[in-house]
């Protein structure tokens, strides 16, 4: 754990390799989003996790192609919309979202949540392999997906690879609000089993936790702020933590998480036993919702 960078990555089960530490943009307005992503590229971050409904897709693509980062270096995430899933929809999304950006290849796609039922998901996602074998994404995965969704993905991807070898395609990512608060343990071991790599969206609980007692002995014994700690936590748990800000100082302090680590101790002092999410949860969403 000591060894972690901001230039560390884990492979994906994909093959590809993917930054630990991401940079969000939703609600990140699309006129300051480009300048926002370059300062986020100039503070070391390799990584930028949009969506389509979040609008800013454009302004991603021109800060990716206009930085002195090679396209391979830089890790570009986006989904698509929750409520439209569908084989067809997902093909259109894809050529959508390249031409959006500008970029050759999206180096992940994610399905944004679980809507629609089984046909509609299970469309959508054989959309997203066939959109991987034509080498338009890199990696594929999805989205606030609890195990009872995780379970039936797993079924229908048995079906597809009846269809031919690699049609059924290899989950990625899950990416889930997931901090001290919301630890969703039960989904995290289902992906971590299988080498799913979890993604941890609202890390910093949105901002709105900042001040919590539990935080106060970590920020003063590492002079760091609860921000980070959290952050640290994220890494630590083997999340790839996602924190979204506008602001250049904060921008910088998030990924300045790497020169120290949390005991296991002081890790178990942040379990906490609690299901409080502060964003929305389609987790819990029944199969055919
Ligand atoms: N897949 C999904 O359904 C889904 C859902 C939600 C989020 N996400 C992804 O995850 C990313 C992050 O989640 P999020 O935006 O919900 O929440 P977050 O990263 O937990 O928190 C962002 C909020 O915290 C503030 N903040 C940032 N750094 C701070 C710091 N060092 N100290 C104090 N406050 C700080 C930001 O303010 P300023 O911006 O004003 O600095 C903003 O208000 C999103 O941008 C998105 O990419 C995905």
């Amino acid at each position: 754990m000591a060894n972690l960078t901001l230039n560390s990555k884990v492979q994906l089960n994909s093959g590809y390799d993917i930054p630990r530490l991401g940079f969000g943009v939703w609600q990140t307005p699309t006129d300051i989003c480009e300048e926002v992503v370059k300062h986020a590229f100039k503070s070391g971050y390799k990584h930028v996790d949009s969506a389509a409904a979040y609008r800013n897709e454009a302004p991603c693509g021109k800060a990716i192609l206009s930085s002195a980062l090679n396209r391979e270096d830089i890790f570009f995430t986006s989904k698509v919309p929750a409520r439209a899933l569908s084989y067809e929809n997902t093909l259109a999304q894809v050529e959508k979202t390249l031409k959006e950006t500008g970029l050759t290849y999206i180096d992940l796609m994610l399905l944004h949540a679980p809507y629609g039922g089984r046909d509609a998901r299970k469309g959508a996602w054989k959309a997203l392999v066939e959109a991987h074998n034509e080498g338009k994404i890199c990696s594929i995965g999805v989205s606030n997906y609890g195990v009872h969704h995780l379970d039936e993905m797993e079924e229908y991807i048995q079906e597809l690879e009846k269809e031919g070898k690699g049609k059924g395609g290899v989950i990625s990512v899950n990416q889930l609000e997931i901090h001290p608060w919301l630890p969703r343990t039960d989904i995290v071991e289902w992906c971590q089993k299988r080498g799913i790599v979890v993604e941890a969206y609202s890390p910093l609980v949105r901002g709105e936790r900042m001040e919590e007692k539990v935080l106060q002995p970590l920020t003063k014994k590492y002079g760091k702020t609860a921000a980070q700690v959290l952050l640290r936590w994220s890494l630590q748990k083997g999340l790839v933590p996602l924190p979204k800000s506008v602001t250049p100082s904060r921008i910088e302090e998030n990924a300045n998480i790497f020169d120290f680590e949390l005991t296991p101790e002081e890790m178990k002092t942040l379990e906490m036993d609690e299901y409080s999410p502060v964003c929305w949860d389609p987790t819990i969403a029944k199969l055919e919702q």
